[in-house]
């Protein structure tokens, strides 16, 4: 099957199959070409390139692209997307003055969606889970990453992840899936942490890497929820069963998650709204990228991730959503771009390029997704007409997508 985009006025994000993350200063690059065509064969880019050198295709089905934009689909590293009910209540509790913290003092917060979840079918997380899928997809997002954490018991955290497998599989979209066991203390266990830990390094890891059910290994570091002795006991444990660390750090309080999740080969540190000097030398004696989640601290009214300062300081970064019931309901990219740029003063150009390429490295995915590249996978956002790319974060409540292709397909 061929798909041939022609008149596309300006083919965005290409990069060498070398290129696995941008950093720094390059971030400001969004190397392009203008009046462009592209030809996808079954599920990969074959070849692209000016139209005034466009070689005769017969008989392939076109797309007129005039006046629009071609850029990769967004590669959403960090979500939450498998969840049951919503926590709409503990929104109005926060309006009314209650911080997210006091929320979850008093029983709410992730123990409340795993509550609910343990209580909720397979079927029926499917169900849930799959409109959310169903609008991300729309929205532009062809990769995901999805994580465990609201089942906190082995059989939970088991349906927690076949769902966002099967999910993959049923929307030919790919899914990098976290055990994020560790998210929070459940009830049963409120005094007993380490014997929770021990569940969570013991029995729920055996199983989940049983199954092939996790690519990664996630823990929530934070007081009041999880320490660094906890997190190196918990990263440890992963890496032993080939789970590599991807970790939830310095959302409210900077306590060294960062260096720890380093120190255990972390693929990516994600929050970071509070970062310390230290935290940032870590960062640059490491492969390690950090990732910032603009729409957790939009929702919440916290700070938000200084991606200035980390891109100022030669770092790369990427962008992700945080999609989930309690700190972000909306896995909305295009939002998570054009947030970064108002709040976190990105340019556009270090916003696409953090929310495609450096998105695809935060889950291991940098050699076939991220980037408009020969061979790599046909994810493909088409825009509506409009005047620049700058104009994708600049209206920032408007849906510019016109199409998205997802594995070759017109979605
Ligand atoms: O990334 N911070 C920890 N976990 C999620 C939120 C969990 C929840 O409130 O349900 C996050 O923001
Ligand atoms: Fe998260």
């Amino acid at each position: 099957m061929k798909l041939l985009l022609k008149n596309i006025a300006t083919l965005l994000q290409i990069r060498s199959n070398t290129t696995q993350k941008v950093s720094g200063a390059d971030m400001k690059e969004l190397p392009a070409l203008q009046d462009a065509w592209l030809l996808v064969e079954d599920d990969v880019i074959h070849s692209f390139g000016k139209m005034s050198e466009i070689p005769v295709f017969i008989g392939v089905e076109t797309i007129d692209c005039s006046g629009k934009m071609v850029l990769p689909s967004w590669c959403d590293s960090h979500t939450h997307l498998v969840y049951a009910g919503n926590r709409e209540q503990e929104f109005v509790d926060r309006i009314n003055g209650l911080s997210y913290q006091e929320i979850a003092a008093n029983g709410g917060g992730i123990v409340n969606s795993a509550k609910e979840l343990q209580a909720t079918s397979e079927a029926s997380l499917f169900a849930q889970s799959e409109k959310r899928l169903q609008e991300v997809i729309q929205l532009g997002t062809g990769a995901i990453e999805i994580k465990s954490g609201y089942g906190l018991t082995t059989q939970a955290e088991i349906k927690m992840l076949r769902v966002a497998k099967q999910l993959g599989v049923k929307y030919n979209i790919t899914v990098r899936t976290t055990f994020l066991g560790a998210h929070a203390i459940p009830p049963e266990y409120k005094d007993n942490k380490d014997g929770y830990l021990d569940l969570v390094c013991g029995e729920m890891m055996e199983k989940i890497t049983e199954e092939n059910l996790a690519d990664y290994v996630d823990i929530f570091c934070e007081e009041g929820y999880f320490s660094v002795a906890d997190t190196n006991r918990v990263l440890e444990a992963g890496n032993k069963h080939g789970l590599i660390a991807k970790t939830h750090v310095n959302q409210f309080t900077a306590i060294g998650g960062v260096a720890a999740s380093i120190n255990h080969g972390a693929l990516s540190v994600d929050h970071l709204e509070i970062l310390k000097e230290e935290d940032i030398s870590a960062l640059k004696a490491s492969d390690t990228m950090p990732v910032a989640l603009p729409s957790c601290s939009y929702f919440l009214s916290i700070p938000y991730t200084p991606g200035r300062q980390i891109i100022d300081a030669g770092l790369a970064l990427a962008l992700a959503t945080d999609y989930n019931p309690g700190s972000t309901p909306s896995g909305n990219m295009n939002f998570v771009v054009a947030t970064a740029c108002i709040k976190m003063k990105l340019s556009p150009e270090e916003a696409i390029n953090a929310a495609t390429i450096n998105g695809a490295y935060a889950m291991g995915l940098s050699h076939t997704h991220g980037s408009i590249t020969k061979g790599k996978k046909a994810n493909l956002i088409i825009t509506k007409e409009i005047p620049s790319y700058g104009y994708l974060p600049y209206a920032f409540g408007s849906n510019s997508i016109d199409k998205v292709i997802l594995n070759g397909v017109i979605v």
